[in-house]
């Protein structure tokens, strides 16, 4: 007689972990390593506090026995999903698992992810996603892209309640794309993410062109050209490193303001570096960076989209503790003209903000619109009125600080008095105008230039006069448009004071559905 020995029940458990802690097992993890590449449960760990992840559905498989799936079985399927902590913060995660059938989503990879998006919806918390996939599992044909649909689903219902980041730790093909691009934030491992809707093969299939996967779909093609990732990170670790970062700038959900967090840096330091920032010679272009980091606290400064359309800059900081979202005009680069992609940029970065309560400080100095016929065509006045819209839409407290030119369309665009803006401040150097001297003067002086004897000197001597009187902020000041004109040193202690009055600010759209932005 066969005696059979009663399973140790706890015994069992443990080694269905481990199996779990395998993923695709050994060969696969090596191959993943050999890939330059962390597992999936390595980077759950560097993301969250230590010891605070809590998985869930360890146990989930997929139920699928087409093309040789039933033989290829793994606990918990292509992703590692639970919630933790960052900096003592609950963050709801999900983390594919490359090495189970190339992180592909199932449908069970599926009902994992949207019931962490589900638990953190409704728990009001963010969600990070750690993305490194295949796309749709091939073999569950429509099963897989209907687990797509809802994941992409949540995302959309989530927006502006949660905020959602991804991560693009190795590809994310197909449908691994869209996720992503639907969340509010796009982190990509250099070297290691790759992003496309249609890799290399199909492209050399389809149109015959030769790209490489980098070339394609790397961190630098889209943090530099499409647009589609916000930041690109060498290493994993420090990318993670940097996702913990930003969660420390935001809120929780819109529910809820931003955290404090004291820097130790006095709300009334006067900067004297500031009187100096921008060069006696009008055609030596300063840095904005260097204004920014002046005047927040302890000169940290999270920088948004760097290497996107750099002539805007966008990103977080804080003042005397709160976050804040800032926008500034950035003269080293193509002057700090707006753009299609600046636009687009700064009026993504401002529903952001103003979805999560983050009030925005803009820095301006703007001398227009691009002009030509490549933003002509491209739509430039479609998309340079998202940045109107963004910005009139916004409740959030609104301050704005002019260090020289708001020239014409754009004076209105970066938050102007009329598109009810809270604290319009200027530096003494601050130029409204509707254009720059050069082009007024020909416009409004052109008889009188072309009929002089000394066409010249009359244009010189015009572009001075009209200068002097209309190339400041006093006039604008005068009708109460700009609030105060500040001197420099003191653009942070006023920043703070501002931010101060408007702490309790509260405004209300007039009640509609959904507004319709000119996409
Ligand atoms: C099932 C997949 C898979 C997928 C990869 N694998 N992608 N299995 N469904 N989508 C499996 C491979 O068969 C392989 O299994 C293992 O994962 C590792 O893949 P490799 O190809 O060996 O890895 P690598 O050379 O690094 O290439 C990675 C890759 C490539 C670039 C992602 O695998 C690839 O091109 N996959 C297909 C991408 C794709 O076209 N997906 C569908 C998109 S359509 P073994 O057993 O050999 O280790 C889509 C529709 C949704 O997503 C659209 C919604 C908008």
């Amino acid at each position: 007689m066969v005696i059979r020995r009663k399973v140790d029940k706890r015994e069992q458990l443990r080694r269905m972990r481990e199996e779990a802690a395998l993923g695709g097992g050994q060969r696969r993890i090596e191959s993943q390593r050999k890939r330059g590449k962390l597992t999936a449960r390595e980077r759950i760990a560097l993301l969250l506090d230590e010891g605070s992840f809590q998985e869930l559905d360890t146990f989930v498989t997929h139920r699928s026995t087409d093309f040789g799936l039933a033989d290829q079985i793994y606990l918990g399927d292509a992703v590692v999903s639970g919630y933790g902590k960052v900096d003592g913060r609950f963050v709801y995660v999900y983390s594919q698992d490359f090495t189970v059938l190339g992180g592909s989503l199932s449908e069970a990879v599926a009902g994992k992810i949207c019931k962490v998006m589900d638990l953190a919806v409704s728990n009001g918390a963010p969600v990070v996603g750690l993305i490194d996939s295949g796309g749709a599992r091939i073999q569950e044909g429509v099963d897989s892209l209907a687990g797509y649909s809802d994941i992409f689903h949540r995302n959309v219902r989530s927006s502006g309640v949660i905020p959602q980041i991804s991560v693009i730790l190795g590809p994310a093909a197909g449908g691994a794309t869209y996720s992503p691009a639907l969340t509010d934030f796009v982190f990509m491992a250099s070297g290691i993410g790759q992003m496309y809707i249609t890799g290399p093969d199909v492209i050399r299939a389809v149109t015959g062109e030769e790209v490489t996967h980098e070339e394609l779909g790397g961190a630098t093609a889209h943090t530099t050209r499409s647009g589609v990732a916000h930041f690109s990170i060498e290493g994993e670790e420090d990318c993670l490193a940097q996702v913990r970062r930003l969660l420390g700038f935001l809120p929780q959900n819109n529910m809820e303001d931003p955290p404090t967090l004291d820097l130790g840096d006095d709300p009334e330091r006067q900067e004297y570096d500031l009187a100096h920032v921008i060069p006696d010679n009008p055609n030596r272009p300063y840095n904005m960076l260097d204004v920014v980091h002046q005047v927040v606290d302890a000169g940290d400064f999270m920088q948004v989209h760097e290497r996107f359309a750099p002539n805007v800059i966008v990103g977080f900081g804080r003042f005397d503790g709160r976050t804040v979202g800032i926008v500034g005009n950035q003269p080293r680069q193509i002057a700090g003209v707006l753009d299609i992609n600046a636009s687009v940029k700064a009026a993504r970065f401002v529903r952001f903000c103003d979805a999560f309560n983050i009030p925005l400080v803009t820095f301006i100095d703007v001398p227009g619109f691009m002009p030509g016929t490549t933003q002509e065509y491209g739509g430039i006045i479609r998309h340079g009125a998202k940045l109107i819209y963004a910005y009139a839409e916004a409740t959030v407290p609104k301050i704005s600080v002019l260090i020289k030119k708001a020239y014409g369309g754009a004076y209105i665009v970066m938050s102007s008095k009329n598109l009810r803006s809270d604290v319009n401040l200027s530096w003494p150097t601050g130029e409204v105008a509707v254009m720059g001297a050069g082009g007024a003067v020909s416009i409004i002086h052109r008889n009188e230039i072309n009929n002089s004897e000394d066409p010249e000197s009359t244009r010189t001597n015009l572009t001075a006069e009209y200068e002097e009187r209309l190339m400041n902020p006093y006039i604008a000041a005068s009708r109460g448009m700009i609030d105060d004109v500040i001197d420099p040193l003191e653009t942070r202690p006023k920043i703070i004071r501002s931010l101060e009055m408007l702490a309790n600010k509260r405004e209300q759209l007039p009640y509609k559905k959904h507004g319709s932005i000119p996409l």
